[in-house]
């Protein structure tokens, strides 16, 4: 299946895919392995930084041979490609979705970026996510209330997003309704009235970026509403890799990478597979074999 078929899928029947960023093989590991576990459709992510650590093509092989060896669908994405040139490589490296974040462009400048690179990716089958109104945070546990930072930024006007999708012909819109990148010392509230209104208004798929320390509630009743297909989660992987190390690692004299690395992975998948049952896309992953198999019969 392509990644429009993957997408549309999860938008008829109603579920989100969770887009899980990874920084390192471990990561992926414990993201595939839930994958597998609950037969869930995926999105392994890699963000600039993260890309750079891994290596765009080290993280492609890594994606390709567990694609093979699971027979499973994978899709991969470029997250918060800031620049034509950081999206263009992503494109030549082959990631089914790029998302190029232009948020902190002049608009016209974004238009104008967002177009190309559209034209570009969709000529080899491409994806692209756009962002317009910047989604504020970073990945890491913050110490300040949500409602600051949220107060900060300007939430998605639904009038100006779709003069975007209309003008750019992006596939899918990363939306700003107060989810915001990290945790918060109390969930980030989020405006669903709001994320109605533009998904009345937009012809395309949305995302939910900062998809670590919601309430479950409010993620439901995101996808609910019905366009918004894919979920990125960060923060709360990065947090269960560092707390689960630091504990295999407290009095402990082992040297063995393989020996010290498993509860990591195992506490990786856990995060991942709660995200995977929360969405709604657990059982949902078309495995080619299986389809075969159901044809044979
Ligand atoms: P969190 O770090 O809040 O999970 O957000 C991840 C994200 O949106 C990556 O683009």
């Amino acid at each position: 299946m392509t990644a429009q078929e993957i997408l549309n899928k999860a938008k008829s029947e109603g579920y989100a895919l969770g887009a899980f960023n990874a920084g390192d093989l471990e990561i992926v590991k414990g993201v595939v392995q839930a994958g597998v576990e609950l037969k869930s459709p995926l999105i392994v992510e890699a963000s600039p930084g993260e890309i750079k650590f891994f290596g765009h093509k080290n993280f492609d092989c890594v994606i390709e041979n567990f694609k093979k060896e699971m027979g499973f669908p994978i899709l991969t994405n470029l997250d918060h490609s800031l620049g034509l040139e950081e999206a263009q490589e992503g494109i030549e490296s082959g990631f089914d979705l790029i998302h190029f974040d232009g948020s902190s462009l002049p608009y016209e400048e974004n238009v104008k970026i967002t177009k190309v690179i559209v034209e570009q990716a969709h000529e080899k089958g491409i994806l692209v996510e756009g962002e317009v109104d910047k989604i504020l945070g970073e990945s890491i546990p913050h110490r300040e209330e949500a409602e600051s930072i949220q107060a900060s930024g300007s939430y998605t006007d639904p009038e100006k997003a779709a003069d975007f999708v209309n003008q750019t012909g992006v596939d899918i819109l990363a939306v700003f309704i107060g989810n915001l990148h990290g945790t918060y010392p109390q969930p980030p509230k989020l405006d669903l009235e709001r994320l109605k209104l533009i998904a009345e208004k937009l012809p395309c798929f949305l995302s939910l970026h900062g998809g670590s320390g919601l309430l479950e509630e409010d993620i439901k009743q995101a996808i609910a509403i019905g366009k918004v297909v894919k979920i990125n989660v960060n923060t709360e992987l990065r947090v269960a890799y560092r707390e689960t190390l630091e504990n295999v690692l407290k009095g402990s004299e082992e040297v063995a990478i393989y020996r010290i690395m498993p509860p990591v992975i195992a506490a990786v998948q856990k995060v991942v597979e709660g995200k995977i049952q929360l969405f709604g896309s657990a059982g949902k992953a078309v495995i080619p074999s299986e389809e075969s198999t159901t044809t044979q019969l």
